[in-house]
């Protein structure tokens, strides 16, 4: 079955194809991955600190017919050739998902193919299995995005339990909110831990919060504000370099520290011994120092997406669709088809991954 995996759900347009036949026994999952294509909206909201969500659909309803045409002529397929839809339905801005939802819907009713709404933080929490060893169920999931952090202990397919998640800012929205402090522009997660590399180890040693506390639960609002007090500190001038290199080191040890030892103690507690990282701060690389070493000692292992599938992609999308069609034998069943009778379809700006049903086996 071939599978066209649509997303839209934010600031990235993602386009994927994927051939379910490697997910038949002994088959390399990654394999399966045809092609896919990513346009990222960075660039346009840069100006603005943010992402601005009537810009960011506007911009997803350009860009979504030239990736698709591009995926399909690099894996030399046909729109005919395709089995079934995949799009994000939630959660994300509403109108930013409702361009894949209509192209998706679209499509299927045109060429009365079976669609299938996927939730996002699903497609992040699986899009490891397209690494190179693809980790085993169960395992523990780290998910560390500009909008999440989460720990979930997944059992399988559909069957996910929060473990502990941030009481206020995600982990890459403090990254953000840091990068801004020190005038590094948005998003500034990547320009942080660059500019990190340069500053000095221990000069600046901030909170950790709630490190210490047995919960699996995160909390980053204090430590952006410990930034925000030293800047302040130092006069409100971001000048020195030196300070703001110092300042970023500071920060991302922090935050670092506190999601390595989190993820030990969630693997701890579960007994399991495999541990999976998704999102786009599962790229950070002393964060993967960290949760390398700490893993190992442990005699734990830890996965990680392909770097290109660590931030937003239809490669993930069209994975896990593919991974819930051929459990449910969707493609015979049709259940996942548009109603006929109201063609209507939804999306889901809000949806907690920890309800979402197990696929129905067939
Ligand atoms: O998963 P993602 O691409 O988008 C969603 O939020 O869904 O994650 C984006 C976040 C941003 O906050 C960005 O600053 C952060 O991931 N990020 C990083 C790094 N690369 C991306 N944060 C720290 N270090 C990085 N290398
Ligand atoms: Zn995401």
């Amino acid at each position: 079955m071939l599978i066209l995996g649509l997303e839209t759900s934010c600031d990235e347009t993602g386009v994927a194809l994927y051939d379910t036949a490697a997910l038949a026994d002994g088959g390399v999952h990654a394999d399966g991955l045809l092609a896919h294509a990513v346009h990222s909206q960075v660039a346009m909201h840069a100006e603005y600190g943010g992402v601005v969500p009537e810009l960011a659909s506007r911009d997803h309803i350009r860009r979504l017919v030239p990736l698709t045409r591009g995926v399909l002529a690099e894996s030399g397929r046909s729109l005919s050739g395709i089995d079934a839809v995949a799009y994000t339905e939630g959660p994300g801005l509403a109108g930013a998902l409702l361009v894949a939802a209509a192209f998706a819907h679209g499509l299927g009713l045109a060429r009365d193919r079976p669609v299938i709404g996927i939730h996002h933080l699903e497609g992040h929490l699986l899009s490891p299995l397209l690494g190179r060893p693809a980790p085993a169920f169960p395992f523990i999931a780290l998910l560390v995005s500009g909008g999440h952090t989460q720990l979930m202990r997944v059992e399988d397919v559909g069957r996910y339990a929060l473990l502990g998640e941030t009481l206020d800012d995600a982990a890459g929205e403090a990254f953000d909110k840091t990068a801004q402090l020190l005038d590094l522009g948005y998003p500034g997660g990547p320009a942080l831990s660059k500019l990190a590399e340069s500053g000095s180890a221990g000069r600046f040693v901030l909170p950790r919060p709630m490190l210490k506390s047995d919960s699996l639960d995160f909390s980053f609002s204090g430590l952006k504000t410990a930034v925000m007090l030293k800047v302040r500190e130092a006069g409100g001038g971001t000048g020195d370099a030196t300070f703001r290199a110092d300042l970023a080191r500071g920060f991302e040890e922090a935050a670092v520290e506190v999601l390595t030892a989190k993820c030990l103690r969630a693997l701890a507690i579960s007994g399991l011994k495999r541990l999976v990282v998704a999102g786009g701060v599962g790229a950070n690389r002393p964060l993967r120092a960290a949760l390398d070493a700490a893993t190992a000692r442990q005699g734990c292992s830890v996965h990680y997406p392909a770097p290109e599938l660590c931030t937003d992609n239809g490669a993930m999308i069209a994975y896990a669709a593919a991974r819930r069609l051929v459990l449910s034998n969707v493609a015979e069943t049709h259940a996942f088809s548009v109603p006929k009778e109201t063609h209507a379809f939804s999306v889901r700006p809000r949806w907690d991954l920890a309800a979402l049903q197990a696929p129905k086996r067939a």
